[in-house]
């Protein structure tokens, strides 16, 4: 049984049937299922035992600070990038010392705040950045722990906008650079090497290019070692894909069990910083059919959600699975295209889904509990949806829906003249 299963002719999130929920809190709302968040870090955690490691969950993919903090219940470490990040971590009660910072811009102030509250490790991804940061540190007398995110140069045959770790991506260090630069950072006085890492890509449903990363990073520590400079972990990044629809990725055991072979007879600390394959199957967009609008060429369903609520399919063409809630027999099914209200034609979430509809149904707009909310925005001057976690039979507003003044309190009228 999965965390979103039908149940007496209904689709529920864990014990809870999805029409209580909309009733309750209204369309459209993003449900997840503690559970299934728990149960998935806990796969990759447990793929790891035996083997000195920390999973630092990318807050990037869901960062409602509810999801976070049940994460820092289970002892997880949070792979961030921003300092707004860093802030969601620490008031959802994650642990400093298990914080480590990617991203290719980093201020100087988001290092102060990092180098302040003692996180694990900077991953620094130009010489610039390892120039700023050895600045701040000395600054602050301190010494920073970085590792140098390379770019191994490797296709990991996903969608181009969400591929890494090729030469032509702004993302890493060359990794035939990265010895230059690691000599560089061994006589800085304020850094102290600790890693090594990469991240290739996102939504990888084979593993072959995570372990040809692996092997080319394993070959860097080598080089290193033999000039005398040491490298403690090896952060294998994020990237482990989901099923959307008819993909089969690796479970983080497949994946993970490759990894420690290659590891074998080594003496170093494993990182991992899955995001999507933690929370992407935790969650659905619940949605409520507005109004049917039948064509000659086409069936628009026009629901409350739109590419404001969940970008993806505009985005990257990205499929998710589309369910009705209830699903009824009184009416035959057709072919639907599932679109907003937004004036934008990439405004749909899914097209030609066969289903049988009327004015009023639910939804659930499957996987969308990775990068759904958190790439959300106010166009059209739409207010974001609520979000809300299932736990057994309870439900708990872990996030309001926004009001509709709140969207333009920010804002100020020229003066008068
Ligand atoms: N680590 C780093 C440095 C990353 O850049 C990312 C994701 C992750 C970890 C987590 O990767 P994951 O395990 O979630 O694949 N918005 C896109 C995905 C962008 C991923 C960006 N980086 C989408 O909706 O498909």
């Amino acid at each position: 049984m999965t965390a979103f299963d039908y149940q007496n002719g209904e689709l529920h999130a864990e014990a809870l049937p999805l029409s209580a929920i909309a009733d309750q809190y209204g369309t459209p709302c993003f449900v997840y299922s503690r559970k299934a968040i728990e149960q998935a870090w806990l796969a990759w955690d447990q793929a790891l035992a035996g083997t000195p490691h920390l999973v630092c969950y990318a807050v990037k993919a869901n960062s409602n600070l509810a999801v976070l903090n049940l994460l820092a219940r289970l002892g997880a470490g949070f792979d961030i990038v921003s300092v707004g990040e860093l802030e969601r971590v620490l008031a959802a009660g994650g642990q400093p010392s298990r914080i480590v910072f990617s991203g290719l811009g980093k201020t100087a102030e988001e290092m102060r705040r990092a180098l302040e509250v003692g996180i694990h490790c900077f991953n620094v991804e130009s010489t610039a950045e390892l120039e700023r940061l050895q600045q701040v540190a000395a600054e602050m007398n301190l010494k920073a722990p970085i590792s140098l995110r390379v770019n191994p140069d490797v296709d990991a045959m996903t969608h181009p906008y969400i591929s890494t770790g090729l030469k032509e991506n702004k993302f890493g260090i060359d990794i035939a650079k990265a010895p230059e630069v690691y000599r560089h950072a061994a006589q800085m006085p304020n850094i102290r090497i600790c890693g090594v890492d990469c991240h290739i890509g996102s939504q990888l449903t084979d593993d072959t290019p995570l372990i040809d990363a692996l092997d080319r990073l394993l070959a860097l520590i080598d080089q290193m070692a033999a000039e005398d400079i040491y490298i403690e972990h090896l952060d294998l990044g994020g990237g482990l894909g989901v099923t959307y629809r008819d993909e089969v990725p690796p479970t983080p055991a497949d994946y993970l069990g490759k990894v420690r072979k290659h590891l074998a007879g080594r003496d170093l600390t494993v990182l991992v910083e899955p995001g999507r394959s933690i929370v992407a199957n935790a969650g659905v967009l619940l949605t409520r059919v507005n109004l049917l609008k039948p064509t000659e060429h086409k069936n628009f369903a026009i629901i409350d959600a739109a590419m404001n609520d969940l970008i993806r399919p505009a985005l990257y063409s990205a499929w998710m699975g589309i369910d009705a809630v209830t699903p009824r027999t009184d009416v035959a099914p057709l072919q639907w295209d599932i679109v907003g209200p937004v004036c934008e034609t990439g405004d749909f979430l899914g097209k030609d889904r066969e289903l049988a509809l009327a004015e009023g149904d639910l939804l659930a707009v499957r996987s969308a509990g990775a990068y759904g909310f958190v790439m959300s925005s106010n166009y059209n001057t739409r207010a974001r949806a609520a979000e809300i976690m299932v736990d057994g039979q309870h439900s708990h507003l872990v996030r309001r829906r926004e009001t509709i003044s709140e969207l333009f309190a920010g804002e100020s009228l020229l003066p008068e003249v």
